[in-house]
């Protein structure tokens, strides 16, 4: 085992109705919010309304920044960042999902600094202040509403890169599963796969750590039980809880306790640069990426490979390469891309994927990547390989 250091101040309220209880808690923070927001489903669904009606109640004045992409963008956190400095907010409340949670975190760094917040997300400036943040969770996955973590894109860059900051982790969630019974299908898909490879991607972290082992296995397992379910029932709220714990369990440094770091990373830096050329969803990148990590190092880590498998599927008798073959059938159960052609990206496109990869510098904290194992990547993306 490693040695670690762990923190994690996120007060979590999770349950039906959850988001009533903003009112007790909102002034806590101040007297006016910047409150963020999507491209309309929170409108749509009436999940906005009761948020500022909570906000009205407690004497938290307002204003309002909508419009946040999926993959969100460095553009909107510029903007809404000026909106907080000019109306003079005391906190921002995110309403929406990572990349709502995400741009908010990076517009609570920006609105208490003049540097360019993308100066922030490339480490070249340190942040040091920060507007409190509280999330509102409406579709499942990142864990963003209980890490210090945010991801944003940068076009005109063409990057697409995560930082960690303890000023950006929210200081209440408020994680009520009804509001995602409106989720449709394949995003739940997305938000499941993305959960799962949240998992792995510790897993494959730096040292060993059996305990960290089981919890990553356990919320893998807790994924594979509800997946197929939820797909088929997808108001069910009990099953939605579920999947809802298991995503802020799965990135909230609980699968990281007893490794040298958090995880490899490597299949989320490939699948960053799906996102940024397809803007694809980004749980929809890694099951295209991971089948593909894996058979790269199905010879280098058999045994780490093989031992994932048996935890989580419970059967001695299975191997690596069944693992692989095993994960590769839930993705597809759930309807999710394990290739480039199941997301229209034609083989031509196999050069340009590998130059932007390159010019990335795409690579894990573990298990480096360089320009031959880069290409492989895309060479099994494509074909899908042999096993
Ligand atoms: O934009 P609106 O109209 O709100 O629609 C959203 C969006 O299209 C929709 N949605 C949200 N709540 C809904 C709903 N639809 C119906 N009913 C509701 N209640 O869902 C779509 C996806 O939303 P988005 O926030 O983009 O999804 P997700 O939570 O998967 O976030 C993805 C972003 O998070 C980053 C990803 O890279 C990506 O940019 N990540 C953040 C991480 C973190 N902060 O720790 C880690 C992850 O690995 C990931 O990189
Ligand atoms: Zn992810």
């Amino acid at each position: 085992m490693e040695n670690f250091s762990t923190y994690n101040p996120v007060k979590l309220h999770f349950g039906s109705n959850a988001l009533f209880k903003i009112h007790e808690q909102a002034p806590k923070y101040g007297r006016r919010a910047l409150v963020v927001y999507g491209q309309g489903s929170v409108k749509k669904y009436n999940i906005l309304v009761k948020v500022l009606n909570q906000l009205a109640q407690s004497g938290v004045s307002y204003v309002e920044y909508g419009g946040i992409k999926p993959n969100p963008v460095v553009e909107d956190v510029v903007q809404a960042a000026a909106m907080a400095r000019k109306e003079k907010v005391d906190m921002i409340v995110a309403v929406g999902g990572g990349s709502v949670i995400d741009s908010s975190k990076v517009i609570a760094l920006a609105a208490k600094s003049d540097i360019d917040p993308w100066e922030f997300m490339l480490g070249r400036a340190e942040p040091t202040d920060a507007l409190p943040i509280l999330t509102v969770l409406t579709v499942v996955g990142t864990g963003s509403e209980m890490n210090g973590v945010a991801v944003l894109q940068n076009n005109m860059a063409g990057q697409k890169l995560g930082m960690r900051h303890e000023l950006m982790y929210p200081r209440e969630s408020f994680l009520d599963p009804g509001l995602t019974t409106t989720v449709p299908k394949f995003q739940t898909a997305c938000g499941m796969a993305d959960i799962i490879a949240h998992a792995m991607e510790a897993y494959f972290g730096d040292g060993g750590s059996p305990l960290a082992d089981y919890f990553a296995a356990s919320i893998i397992r807790e994924v594979m039980d509800v997946g197929i379910k939820l797909i088929n029932d997808l108001g069910n709220y009990d099953l939605r809880a579920r999947i809802m714990l298991a995503a802020t369990y799965a990135l909230n440094g609980t699968t990281a306790i007893g490794r040298g770091n958090s995880g490899d990373w490597g299949v989320h830096a490939v699948g960053h640069i799906l996102s940024l050329l397809y803007d694809i969803p980004h749980g929809a990148t890694l099951t295209v990426a991971y089948p593909a990590w894996l058979k790269l190092h199905l010879d280098k880590i058999p045994d780490r490979i093989r031992h994932l498998g048996r935890l989580v599927f419970d059967k001695q008798c299975l191997d690596e390469r069944d693992t692989i073959k095993e994960f590769e059938k839930f993705f597809k159960l759930l309807d999710l891309p394990v290739n480039l052609a199941d997301v229209n990206i034609p083989r031509d496109e196999r050069q340009i994927i590998l130059q932007l990869m390159n010019q990335n510098r795409v690579t894990g904290a573990v298990f480096p990547l360089t320009k031959e194992d880069r290409a492989a990547i895309v060479e099994l993306m494509t074909t899908g390989g042999k096993i």
